[in-house]
């Protein structure tokens, strides 16, 4: 398969709007908006950082991935996002290499992307997405 580069780094954090004081504020990064991903119960928010992204996940209800997440962890990083050539390709080489996946098959997640997550346990401990974007330029 083919890694392009960092995609986004996923932080599970409790208010986004608290999340923008360091982020925005501090750090200086633009802040390109919210999207909530309703089948994910999960609102995100942009911060692109050169061809990646600072991606802040903010719960939508307690009972939801990152909610969970949350809940038993604190806030943190929750995912590190690769973005492939070709996902449907990776996943295919990951399957054949007996790698555990937690998405078989992709699914659509914020900013349109196409996306699939491996299981922790094939990862040494870190949530690992591979993303997939069609259209160029919009840094997602
Ligand atoms: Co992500």
């Amino acid at each position: 398969m083919k890694v392009l580069h960092v995609d986004h780094i996923g932080i599970a954090v409790h208010g986004i709007d608290a999340g923008r004081l360091f982020w925005e504020d501090v750090l200086g990064l633009s802040f390109e908006g919210e999207e909530t991903v309703v089948e994910q119960k999960v609102t995100t928010a942009f911060f692109p950082v050169g061809e990646s992204e600072v991606e802040l996940l903010e719960a939508v209800e307690a009972d939801s991935p990152v909610g969970r997440y949350l809940a038993k962890r604190g806030e943190g990083v929750h995912h590190i996002a690769f973005r492939v050539e070709d996902i449907d390709a990776a996943l295919q080489e990951l399957k054949a290499k007996g790698i555990r996946l937690i998405d078989e098959i992709p699914r659509t997640g914020a900013g349109g992307a196409r996306i699939a997550f491996i299981h922790p346990k094939e990862t040494q401990g870190v949530l690992v997405e591979l993303c997939e974007r069609s259209g160029k330029g919009d840094g997602r």
